[in-house]
């Protein structure tokens, strides 16, 4: 079962990569002794690489892969849209992806959210929501109102405006000299519980703690960003649901817009289509991108309320949200989208996934129990615990260790720090599951031996 690794390096598209593709979120010199894998092809919930070794892709790819690589009905959407079209500009033109799909995601939420705004990539998503925000505000005259506030432990992107409401230092910090400053506040970590508190009981403390910033500030602020449910990036921080809610009826007491980014935590991620469902309450601007293309083309958008819409709509052209990018509501990429929502639709994907999320989080019982695993959790389809390790050297290159030891167990796992997180595709089947969960323990206790 284990994986011939080594002679990977070796291979002529790896050296040609590491020639001429500068990897993302990668220090390129790791690359002397960290494996480069060459991918041929994926089926199902398993990458190839060019030697023919499997691969379970247990992140799904950077969260966007819902179900499975070379999915057929995606791709078979996917082919009939090529020979009708492949993209044509959406500002003067309109198409019947990009109109279904907004509409279909609007209805979602009961038509509260009923303006999609369309870009290509997470972090463009988070900088519309931003602009929109200010821009809203300055259009109903209240143009003090120009700063942010996000959560400790944040992350919502890596372009100038989203870094500036992220708050992970490795990404952050060498260029905080660039950015705006944000107002960061407490987050609602559940593991922050003191003695005898709730996950809801810190969730309340967050709150409290920003109604003091909101108390000073408000005339000022435009927005609050959140990760809803489960900061992700930071190294899956989750959180109870009350928080939303405090945090909504916070926003509406000092005129504050709340902006959603379930740009990996939507699309089924928590176990609802969209993770505001669990505390029933909606933002006023919601960012979605990675699955909802299925995980095939990059494609993001914001939904918003109408009232902000109508704050833009005028005769006047400046008061209109002039931004846009080149490939805006990219038809192939709204179909894919589309072909992913009948998916959803077909297959009962929300309650079929209860029945995988149980299965996984008792097949991976003996390791949550392990003495070196701290702080697991579970929700919906994200699973993550945290290392015990006591030496700083060890724990700064356990994720790189343990990447590579996964690898040679056939499974894409790469840790966040020493957070080691599961969000795999909707598709696994009873066999992949309890493999993954055997393997995960596996590798983990040969990296923790050393
Ligand atoms: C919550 C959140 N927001 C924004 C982004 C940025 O998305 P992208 O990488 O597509 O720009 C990410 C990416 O991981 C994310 O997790």
């Amino acid at each position: 079962m284990t994986g011939a690794v080594n002679k990977i390096p070796g291979s002529d598209l790896v050296a040609r990569s590491l020639r001429s593709v500068w990897h993302p979120c990668t220090q390129m010199q790791h690359h002397e002794t960290l494996p480069l894998i060459p991918v041929s092809h994926g089926r199902g919930a398993w990458l190839y690489d060019t030697d023919g070794q499997r691969y379970l892709d247990a992140i799904s790819s950077w969260w966007v892969n819902m179900f499975g690589h070379a999915n057929p009905r995606i791709n078979s959407a996917l082919r009939s849209q090529l020979d009708m079209l492949e993209h044509a500009m959406l500002a003067g033109f309109t198409h019947e992806p990009v109109v279904q799909l907004s509409e279909q995601l609007a209805a979602r939420t009961n038509h509260v959210l009923g303006h999609c705004f369309y870009a290509s990539d997470g972090a463009s998503a988070v900088e519309i929501a931003l602009k929109m925000s200010f821009h809203s505000w300055r259009n109903n005259g209240l143009s003090d109102k120009r700063e942010f506030v996000c959560l400790k432990g944040s992350y919502h992107g890596e372009t100038i405006g989203a870094l500036a409401v992220t708050d992970v230092p490795i990404f952050r910090d060498a260029y905080d000299a660039m950015l705006q400053h944000a107002h960061v506040v407490m987050s609602p970590d559940a593991r922050a519980a003191r003695d005898g508190e709730t996950a809801a009981d810190v969730a309340r403390r967050a709150a409290a703690a920003l109604e003091t910033l909101l108390q000073e500030r408000s005339k000022h602020i435009a927005a609050l960003i959140v990760e809803p449910l489960v900061q992700c990036a930071t190294g899956m921080a989750m959180y109870d649901p009350v928080y939303l809610q405090e945090v909504r009826a916070l926003c509406d007491k000092y005129q504050v817009h709340l902006i959603a980014d379930e740009i990996a935590v939507g699309c089924g991620r928590t176990g609802t289509f969209f993770a505001c469902e669990q505390a029933a309450v909606w933002p006023d601007f919601l960012c979605l991108s990675k699955g909802i293309s299925g995980g095939y083309l990059p494609l993001s958008l914001v939904m918003t309320r109408d009232e902000i819409y109508q704050s833009f709509y005028h005769g006047d052209v400046t008061r209109g949200f002039l931004h846009s990018h080149s490939y805006t509501g990219n038809p192939l990429a709204c179909r894919a989208a589309l072909a992913t929502l009948a998916i959803f639709e077909e297959d009962d994907v929300i309650n079929a996934n209860r029945l995988r999320a149980a299965r996984l989080t008792e097949a991976l019982a003996p390791l949550a129990a392990h003495p070196q695993v701290s702080n697991f959790r579970q929700r919906g389809m994200i699973w993550a615990f945290d290392a015990v390790i006591d030496n700083a050297e060890a724990a700064s290159t356990f994720s790189r260790r343990f990447f590579t030891t996964a690898l040679e167990h056939e499974l894409l796992l790469r840790p966040i720090g020493s957070t080691v997180y599961l969000m795999p595709p909707y598709i696994l089947n009873n066999e992949e599951i309890d493999g993954l969960a055997a393997r995960t323990q596996t590798v983990f206790e040969k990296v923790m031996r050393g």
